[in-house]
């Protein structure tokens, strides 16, 4: 199976998430992305809820809004041939489309997602056919019992291009045995004798000690954790970032880093820098590493049991997705 079909395959059953709610305060508010090829769109309806649906009008297909964030009002109207729709996927109006005989605009309503809020975020599967939320999400929502992610606020988001397929970049999220060597800063932060990887199902957490003399100013929490398919979780002492490892059209990555913080007003340039830094890094390695499995002429060696755990289970899930 070619790696277009298998990504496909495996977001089409995987939940991604789209937003913070708090991005989508009044009706009408939305937020429009094209995940792995599909356009989607959330929005907040008139009744306060947070819908998505496919961002595909019913007629041929046009998207209502470019990729981003903006308010749609009242209705969403499509840029095409004018046809409208309410914010709950209803067609309204099929403006100046004529008679037709067996027209039926109950028919036509938007193409819903299904939709789960979490813990304010919102996370939308491309298809009916997704896998079980609560099973998929249970061992980061354990180890998040006691942090107060709901009080936290949208603060910002950062993109970064990367020039990999986003299995690479997904291998490399996945194990902690490079920092000591790529990440010297990160390493200054952390214990990385004491780093472990454990994968509990489609999740896999990093246990990153902070080092006894950075306990007060570090960073990060030494939480990070990963969700199959492509999202990183990471946490900081008061806020958390959600990577998402985006597919690109032509085979790259897009790194969409959501910031949600307890003050969502607050200088966050240290985490910033940090992020910046290990980011360029991973981003470097990433992309020479693809050369070399572009070419496809030599394999990888092996996975270290003891710092390479997750990568090899993400080899069994593609593995398995790729099996159908
Ligand atoms: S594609 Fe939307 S009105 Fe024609
Ligand atoms: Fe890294």
């Amino acid at each position: 199976m070619d790696d277009v079909t298998l990504t496909r395959r495996i977001f089409a059953r995987s939940w991604q998430c789209l937003a913070h709610e708090s991005q989508l305060p009044q009706a009408g508010d939305y937020l429009a992305e094209t995940i792995a090829g599909i356009p989607v769109i959330a929005l907040r309806d008139a009744e306060g809820g947070v819908r998505a649906f496919r961002n595909a009008c019913r007629h041929r297909l046009s998207p209502f809004v470019p990729d981003g964030a903006g308010t749609c009002g009242s209705e969403l109207a499509c840029p095409y041939h004018g046809w409208r729709y309410a914010l709950d996927g209803r067609l309204k109006s099929a403006t100046g489309f004529g008679p037709m005989e067996g027209f039926d605009a109950r028919a036509l309503g938007l193409i819903a997602l299904p939709l789960r809020l979490w813990r304010g975020f919102l996370f939308i599967a491309l298809s009916a056919a997704a896998d079980d939320f609560d099973a998929w999400i249970a061992p980061v929502d354990k180890r998040l019992a006691a942090t107060p992610v709901e009080s936290w606020r949208y603060a910002a988001r950062r993109t970064h291009d990367v020039a990999c397929r986003w299995t690479v970049y997904v291998e490399n999220y996945l194990e902690g045995y490079h920092v000591p060597v790529l990440h010297k800063s990160l390493d200054a932060e952390i214990d990385s004798a004491a780093y472990r990887v454990d994968v509990e199902d489609r999740i896999a957490i990093h246990h990153a000690p902070l080092r006894a003399e950075r306990r007060g100013d570090a960073v990060y929490e030494g939480l990070w954790a990963w969700a199959w398919p492509n999202l990183g979780i990471n946490v900081y002492r008061d806020g958390m970032m959600m990577e998402r490892i985006w597919p690109t059209p032509g085979g790259a990555t897009r790194l969409d880093y959501l910031y949600v913080f307890a003050d969502p007003g607050a200088d966050q340039s240290a985490t910033f820098a940090m992020s910046d830094v290990v980011t360029a890094e991973d981003k470097a390695i990433c992309e020479a590493v693809e050369a070399n499995v572009a070419a496809g002429d030599i394999a990888q060696g092996p996975l270290s049991p003891r710092h390479e755990n997750a990568v090899a289970r993400f080899r069994d899930l593609m593995e398995d997705a790729a099996r159908g």
